[in-house]
């Protein structure tokens, strides 16, 4: 494999030194890009991007072609697990996810097989790998994959939610239940992360999108102690490297403390919560990413630039920053707003490292 070139990602991660805060953003190849919506064009859909390594490299890539990045993220999506699982993902224009089967009886979760990454899923094996090749040391790539509470609440509502009603009720009535489901996806999850550990991933990220819909208790019981379970059972290198975890629960940021326990090296944070105050309910124990409101982006580019500059005061001076947006960037952003972003991010911290 090729020598890394940039690597201030992943000694980041590491609360390691570094001369600019390392940045990327969520969802940094996607519909805001005109080049994307090409290339989806080509494909026929999303799933026709997801599913062909060449194009979901060639997407990938797109991000880091316009700006100067510091990793790149795998072009796929947390539901190929379930997808995999036989529910028959499929996109509905302008509705989001959906599944042809979903899970509400015991009978339903035990005839739900434990996923085989590389016989299931090669197609994300061989797009780790392509891009990884394609990459060429010039920037780390990031693997990723669902929580087990968050893929549960698709499997369970056969799609998105505004109020998890179902998910909710399973968990209440039934927690045996929720559990059998949660302890199945975990050990899916953990395969699945390490086998793109093993094709060449070099950070990962676990996505609890749903997680902040959770009462503190219920928080522990049905989301964290899954997290905690996958963080233990991760492939520790890559290559000789270690390949550090970031835990991202959205509207997770009265739990840090708990998060920070699991042994994750960094924790994501989304943009309610203030960066400088959870650095110091952490200390040195994890790094943190984020966390500028994605929507700072519709704001003209003097404000961005304000609030990229607050972020920075806030965190404070030294390592263990990954700036980024504190959820992933919307199709409606103009493209040239997440290039001052970026640029934002790389001239203002220069001042917070020793250089
Ligand atoms: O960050 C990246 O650039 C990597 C690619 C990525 C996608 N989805 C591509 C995608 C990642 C990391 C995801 C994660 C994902 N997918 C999450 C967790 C992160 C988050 O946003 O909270 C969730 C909840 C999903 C499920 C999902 N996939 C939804 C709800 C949708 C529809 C949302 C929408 O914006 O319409 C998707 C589709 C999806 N995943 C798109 C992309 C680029 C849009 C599909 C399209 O091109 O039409």
């Amino acid at each position: 494999m090729s020598e890394l070139k940039n690597d201030r990602f992943l000694r980041a991660l590491l609360r390691q030194p570094v001369d600019v805060t390392p940045v990327w953003m969520m969802r940094q190849a996607g519909r805001y890009l005109p080049e994307y919506r090409a290339s989806r064009e080509r494909a026929g859909d999303f799933m026709g991007l997801c599913t062909n390594p060449e194009l979901a490299c060639e997407v990938t890539l797109q991000p880091l072609q316009r700006y100067p990045l510091d990793a790149a993220i795998l072009f796929s999506d947390i539901l190929t697990i379930p997808d995999a699982m036989g529910l028959g993902l499929y996109f509905e224009a302008g509705e989001g996810p959906r599944f042809r089967k979903t899970v509400s009886t015991e009978a339903d979760i035990e005839a739900l097989p434990v996923v085989k990454p590389e016989q299931d899923l090669p197609y994300v094996v061989d797009a780790v790998a392509t891009i990884r090749r394609e990459l060429n040391g010039r920037v780390p790539l990031i693997g990723f994959s669902g929580s087990p509470w968050t893929l549960a609440t698709y499997m369970v509502e056969g799609g998105s939610s505004k109020d998890f009603r179902r998910t909710k009720q399973l968990a209440y009535n039934q927690p045996e239940l929720m559990h059998r489901l949660l302890g199945k996806l975990a050990v899916s999850v953990t395969d699945y992360l390490n086998a793109q550990i093993r094709a060449g991933a070099q950070a990962v990220q676990i996505f609890d999108t749903w997680g902040g819909a959770l009462s503190h208790a219920a928080y522990g019981e049905f989301s964290l102690a899954y997290m905690e379970k996958i963080v233990s059972g991760l492939i520790g290198e890559n290559d000789g490297r270690q390949v550090p975890v970031i835990l991202f629960t959205k509207g997770g940021g009265q739990w840090l403390p708990r998060l920070a326990a699991t042994g994750a090296h960094c924790l994501g944070l989304d943009w309610t919560t203030d960066i400088g105050a959870a650095r110091s309910l952490v200390g040195d124990r994890v790094a943190l990413q984020g966390n500028m409101d994605p929507a700072v982006l519709y704001a003209a580019p003097a404000r961005i630039r304000a609030e990229v500059a607050a972020i920075l005061a806030s965190y404070g001076r030294g390592p263990g920053h990954i700036f980024n947006l504190g959820h992933g960037i919307t199709p409606q952003v103009d493209p040239a707003h997440a290039g001052v972003f970026i640029e934002a991010v790389h001239e203002l911290s220069a001042a917070y490292h020793d250089n």
